[in-house]
């Protein structure tokens, strides 16, 4: 007898020689059970600070957690388009079933951080990468802990700082942040309740729009507790690690300082040998004057969709092949001239021809 295959059979055969099969049914019976990726859903939403948006979302069985300080790469669809950005998560460390939080601000221009400022709702679902990153808490916690954070970089160490506490870290914990005014600290009320819950957190907020605030000044590093043992954490605008830094070096503290620039630095072509030449993306078959942006700026502006996430040389996920031509790092200024070698679209401009596997 022949097989006949029936309109309910046909679409499961084709599903079967999918990498994912059963995912594109999955997909649309509840998009939580896909096993491909993980994703999660939001459940709370709150918008009570201006260009900030807080998300509470529920992971998804794939979800493998994260150590504090990590970021992950969130995933939302935008006119048709999965655009994925990094985000760090702000809840302690824990296990990967617990809730994960996030605090957007809505960067100008920020295609993600707008749309989920302005979109992110309750059973919102999006897709999360697994977690990664330097910038993370030790297995082993130092004795003491001095965490600095400016603006939104306040996420990881505040993850860093939760998950402290709740290991029952007992050492000193000095917790610096730069905000505009109280109103613009995320999770103040929560901070001030810790801080007086935890003798040994010494909470030191600066606003910078307030009189008798402003930005970093050596003395708000005075008299930390435990300084001998410390090991820094520091995570905002380029500005502000640089003065912890220089304050670190003149201090002649050999204590570990780790960093994070978790927000976008505003990358500068130099004009005067950035511009002219050829950029020709290989495998699309698209070539367009080089006009001295970024090597993923300008793919994008040419209609191609390169993956990318964090657009800030973080991420590693907009590596492609340089096959020739020579590209400035727009971070830290160096020229790279080699054939065949890997490199960040973000943060990578064409200096001349270049020819790259895009
Ligand atoms: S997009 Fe993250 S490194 Fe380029």
């Amino acid at each position: 007898m022949g097989f006949r295959v029936t309109t309910l059979a046909r679409p499961l055969l084709t599903a079967a020689l999918t990498p994912h099969p059963l995912d594109r049914y999955l997909e649309l019976l509840d998009p939580m059970l896909v096993r491909g990726e993980s994703r999660a859903r939001v459940v709370e939403v709150d918008r009570s600070i201006p260009r900030r948006v807080r998300l509470v979302l529920v992971p998804s069985g794939t979800w493998k957690g994260h150590v504090a300080g990590q970021f992950i790469q969130l995933g939302v669809v935008i006119d048709g388009v999965r655009q994925t950005r990094c985000f760090s998560p702000a809840n302690a460390a824990g296990s990967p079933r617990e809730p994960i939080e996030l605090i957007v601000t809505a960067q100008p221009g920020g295609l993600v951080s707008e749309h989920l400022h302005a979109h992110a709702r309750v059973g919102t679902v999006v897709s999360l990468s697994a977690a990664s990153g330097e910038f993370v808490l030790p297995d082993r916690l130092p004795t003491s802990l001095v965490l600095i954070s400016g603006g939104s970089g306040i996420t990881p160490v505040l993850s860093m700082l939760r998950t402290a506490l709740a290991s029952g870290h007992t050492g000193p914990i000095t917790f610096l942040h730069y905000a505009r005014s109280s109103r613009d600290v995320s999770g103040y009320d929560e901070l001030r309740a810790l801080a007086s819950r935890h003798p040994q957190l010494d909470l030191r907020l600066i606003y910078t729009r307030t009189p008798g605030g402003g930005h970093f000044a050596a003395a708000h590093l005075d008299a930390i507790d435990g300084i001998d043992d410390a090991q820094f954490f520091v995570c905002g605008p380029a500005a502000l690690m640089d003065a912890v830094e220089d304050h670190h070096r003149a201090a002649g503290w050999t204590q570990p300082l780790h960093r994070e620039a978790f927000l976008a630095p505003t990358f500068a072509a130099d004009p005067g040998d950035a511009t002219g030449g050829t950029v020709t993306f290989l495998r699309s078959g698209t070539s367009v004057d080089n006009d001295g942006r970024s090597l993923l700026e300008q793919a994008e502006a040419s209609g191609l969709t390169p993956e990318s996430g964090c657009r800030m040389g973080i991420c590693f996920s907009c590596n492609s092949i340089k096959r020739s031509g020579a590209v400035r790092n727009l971070r830290t200024g160096a020229v790279d001239t080699e054939s065949d070698t890997t490199i960040q679209l973000c943060i990578n401009a064409p200096v001349g021809d270049v020819d790259i596997d895009v």
